[in-house]
């Protein structure tokens, strides 16, 4: 195994601080932020990216074990069928006057994934997806008010909820994020609760009174659902006359064809999906029972790019091959793969550290007070290794156990360096650069 400790990453740096001073706050992304891996180190852009592979823009190339473009290439990086299947697409034309027959057949091919469902509309992005969905439960209910649980977007209606506690989008996946320009007349209109915690759900409730539209919640993510939640939050909405809005914009095309919905076992008014349904094309499906759908039709939501052919191409591409390659079973055999080579790993070395999330959602943890300055020499090391790597992996397709047993290799080389820096108390000064930072903050520099 090489070790490049003079690995250079200086046009990546260059370019990250021309962006900085052309783009408010660097990325379109927080979470493709450098300062979150390893600040002033990071490759931070790339030049190609195919099957595990990228290469960065100083000609370094890495076997990526971390976030598959946070998610979103679930088959692999230019998939050599959804690409193929959108380079047709381009040659054919990819936008006119006249609409996209695929929206069609991809709202067939949705409605046929998800039974409980009749109608689709499409946007370009997540977020954006569901501020529709929202937007269509307001319609539909005719009330205002937006009970939720978790992250959901960059979007006023979401962002409403910081409008009324500092710390009420705090515990929901991401801390810290500032309201400022979201209308102040919204505020009470986004209420939280977290997830398995009826007692709260029933609050709000009980609190606005034929006020709720909608309950927003992704129907899991890290934690299991307690025994009858989900049952009984659809029960509540149903009762109440809210439209239950599943956001699926993550935990799509991860366990299952579709929604990790249809494997719980309870149906959502609306289900988003975004990120993997296109291996990174943007594109986002917002699914849904024809009476709450219908209600799309009395608000007006339209947008040209909307309309565009690659989005719906690359989506059926991506979902066909999904089903044909059983995708779903390759993902959660690979992330357990990563689960018990991490655990074996740090068993191995002597480190203290803790695993989480889905099979095909991998997180683990460094058990210890200064965990984020080990995190940060980990990604560090791994990256003079070879790898872009952090304590969250999502599998795709084009990983194979052979990366899992090549990677687990140099995790535990790193690991055993870990331990060695925390017996002797150095792990700080072993950093090249910064301890990452997480959350959403203003870049100041
Ligand atoms: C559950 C959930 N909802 C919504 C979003 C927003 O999606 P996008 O980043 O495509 O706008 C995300 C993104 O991470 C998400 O995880």
């Amino acid at each position: 195994m090489t070790v490049n400790a003079k690995l250079s990453t200086a046009k990546g740096q260059d370019l990250y601080r021309r962006a900085k001073k052309l783009i408010p706050g660097g990325t379109q992304l927080l979470s493709k932020r450098p300062e979150l891996f390893l600040p002033d180190q990071w490759p931070s852009y790339f030049s190609k990216a195919r099957g595990v592979e990228v290469t960065d823009v100083d000609g370094n190339t890495y076997v990526d074990m971390s976030m598959m473009a946070i998610g979103a290439c679930v088959l692999g990086y230019a998939d050599p069928d959804v690409d193929g299947a959108v380079k047709a697409a381009i040659d054919a034309g990819s936008a006119s006057t006249l609409n996209a027959p695929e929206e069609v057949e991809l709202a067939e091919l949705l409605c046929e994934l998800h039974p409980w469902s009749g109608m689709v509309r499409y946007a370009r992005a997540g977020g954006e997806a569901m501020m529709m969905a929202v937007r269509i439960a307001r319609a539909k209910s005719g009330r205002d008010k937006v009970a939720f649980s978790g992250y959901h977007g960059w979007c006023d209606w979401y962002l409403a909820a910081n409008l009324a506690d500092e710390a009420a989008l705090d515990g929901q996946l991401m801390p810290g994020l500032d309201p400022a320009g979201v209308p102040r007349g919204l505020k009470g209109t986004a209420l939280p609760f977290h997830y398995n915690r009826l007692d709260e759900l029933k609050a709000i409730v009980d609190a606005n009174h034929g006020e709720l539209g909608a309950i927003v919640m992704e129907p899991q993510r890290g934690q299991a659902p307690d025994p009858g939640f989900l049952e009984s939050v659809r029960d509540i909405a149903t009762e109440i006359g809210a439209v239950l809005i599943f956001d699926e914009v993550t935990t799509g095309w991860r366990m299952t064809d579709g929604g990790i919905h249809m494997l719980l076992g309870v149906n959502p008014d609306i289900a988003v999906f975004a990120k993997a349904m296109a291996n990174g094309y943007p594109m986002a499906a917002i699914v849904g029972a024809v009476p709450v759908m219908e209600a799309a039709q009395s608000t007006f939501i339209s947008s040209t790019n909307w309309t565009e052919r690659v989005g719906t191409v690359a989506a059926l591409a991506t979902i066909r091959k999904y089903r044909r390659e059983r995708v779903a079973e390759h993902l959660k055999m690979i992330g357990n793969l990563m689960f018990d080579g991490w655990k074996r790993a740090a068993a191995n070395t002597g480190i203290a550290l803790h695993t989480e999330g889905l099979p095909s959602l991998t997180h683990f943890g460094f058990e210890h007070p200064d965990e984020p300055l080990l995190t940060t020499l980990f990604t560090q090391d791994m990256l003079e290794r070879g790898y872009l790597a952090y304590s969250q992996f999502k599998p795709s397709f084009a990983h194979q156990p052979a990366h899992v047993a090549e990677y687990m290799k140099a995790v535990e080389s790193s690991f055993a360096m870990i331990a060695d820096a925390i017996r002797a108390g150095d792990y700080a000064s072993r950093l090249k650069g910064p301890c990452a930072r997480r959350g959403f903050y203003r870049l100041t520099s």
